[in-house]
């Protein structure tokens, strides 16, 4: 808002993650009037919509440069990949999400792997076929475990983690027979890394490094991590399994990825998320995201202390400082509520009760994804991932019991849960 000393923000993106974002950039002073696109229909309560696509860089500007926006934040890959941060900032506008090239480190596996062999980061061994035959020769000669993935996006269900070279092969055949489109093209195979996965998400501004909490994922569909992979179906934060010397080795490995990334000319700024498999000889990269993750998000901001507009603005106009971020000593547990079928065929337009039951618990926040508003403006199902039900509390189990509850309290035709959420952390280390 000119002349008033707050900045207008407009945020790109339409899930819980940006809900996310937007809830805590609205808890900060300097946040002025908001705008998102597309959005969804718990942002649409705190937020203004804007009639843009969201993957247009010059639709994107320019709508900027119309309303006086002062800050742009970068939710998803797509419109990072396709540019939009560089068009943004070629405008003079300051905008938190790397350059196209930047975010290359999670469009681009082999420029990744390339990144990460010259900063020396420990990451599994790999190799990259476009002939079928080939393929089948090296995953013979390996003659036991290791993973299979289509290269490109295939949402994640192009990766096949194979303990025999029989079921090794069953993922190069259905690869390269197009089970999975043009993605399956090139196929990779890929050391198997074992191990507890665990997510860190770090601000930069192309130099300095903050991390933010620790976290993990649940992928797989169903309880006890069976059925087939998703979006991410719960979360945690921060991740209790850590070991002495874990959590400063994944910043040094987040730190020195930036810094090799500077030194061949590029400026990485914004969110990079190191995905990590904690190995017995010490955490390696699965991945990385040049993003929030989700649902990663949905439990490290609310941990947060700090002003989000000041840090994001800090990330784009390279004054990022660790003072800026601080952690309280609690939990948080996010629960996904999915319509049935995700994450095959599902239907939409279902009828949501109780999310401001949910929200009046102590320490529960529900973050919309897959919604949408009707005209008189009941909140509906319209996505797979339609809500993640998130409790922060002093204990673990407090948050888990909490988050529970709270997607008790909630209903619509379809609702669908894991029902294991966290119960790893809760056994321990020595019990995955
Ligand atoms: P991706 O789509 O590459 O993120 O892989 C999806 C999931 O497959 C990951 O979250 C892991 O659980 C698993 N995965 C992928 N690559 C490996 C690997 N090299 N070793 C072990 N598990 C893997
Ligand atoms: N939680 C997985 C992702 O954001 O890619």
């Amino acid at each position: 808002m000119a002349g008033s000393g707050k900045t207008d923000i407009l945020l790109l993106g339409s899930g819980g993650r940006e809900h996310a974002l937007l809830a805590k950039l609205a808890e900060s002073p300097q946040a002025g009037r908001l705008w998102v696109a597309p959005g969804n229909g718990g942002m649409w309560q705190l937020a203004q919509r804007a009639d843009i696509d969201p993957e247009s860089g010059g639709a994107v500007s320019a709508f900027a440069r119309e309303h006086g926006i002062g800050l742009v934040v970068i939710g998803p890959e797509a419109p990072l990949v396709a540019g939009v941060a560089d068009a943004v900032r070629a405008a003079g506008i300051p905008v938190f999400g790397p350059s196209g090239e930047a975010a290359r480190i999670e469009g681009s596996k082999g420029f990744a792997k390339g990144v990460m062999a010259r900063a020396g980061v420990p990451t599994a061994s790999y190799r990259s076929f476009t002939d079928e035959g080939a393929c089948v020769a090296y995953v013979r000669e390996l003659a036991g475990p290791c993973v299979v993935k289509a290269d490109g996006l295939a949402a994640g269900k192009g990766v096949v983690v194979a303990q025999t070279t029989e079921e090794a092969l069953a993922g190069v055949h259905a690869c390269f027979s197009g089970a999975f489109g043009e993605a399956g093209s090139t196929v990779i195979v890929e050391e198997l890394l074992e191990g507890p996965e665990c997510s860190l998400l770090a601000l930069t501004d192309g130099t300095a490094l903050v991390p933010l909490a620790t976290s993990q994922d649940h992928k797989r569909a169903l309880d006890g991590d069976r059925g087939p992979n998703t979006g991410g179906m719960g979360v945690y934060s921060p991740v209790p399994i850590l070991r002495d010397g874990e959590l400063e080795r994944m910043v040094e490995i987040e730190q020195r990825v930036v810094d090799q990334l500077r030194e061949d000319g590029i400026n990485y700024s914004g969110c990079l998320y190191g995905g990590f498999i904690l190995t017995k000889d010490g955490p390696k990269v699965l991945e990385f995201n040049a993003r929030f993750g989700d649902p990663e998000t949905q439990v490290v901001l609310p941990r947060m202390r700090g002003d989000l507009v000041e840090c994001l603005l800090a990330c784009d106009g390279a004054t990022l400082d660790p003072a800026m971020v601080s952690w309280a000593d609690d939990w948080a547990v996010s629960v996904v509520l999915t319509s049935a079928g995700y994450p095959g065929h599902y239907e939409r337009g279902k009828v949501i009760c109780g999310i401001d039951d949910a929200n009046a618990m102590e320490g529960v926040i529900v973050y919309h994804a897959g919604t949408t508003l009707d005209d008189g403006g009941r909140v509906l199902t319209a996505g797979g991932r339609v809500l993640d039900v998130t409790a922060v509390a002093a204990t673990f189990e407090d948050a888990r019991n909490r988050a529970y509850e709270a997607c008790d309290r909630i209903s619509f035709e379809g609702k669908t849960y894991r029902h294991d959420i966290g119960i790893k952390a809760i056994r321990g280390r020595d019990r995955l």
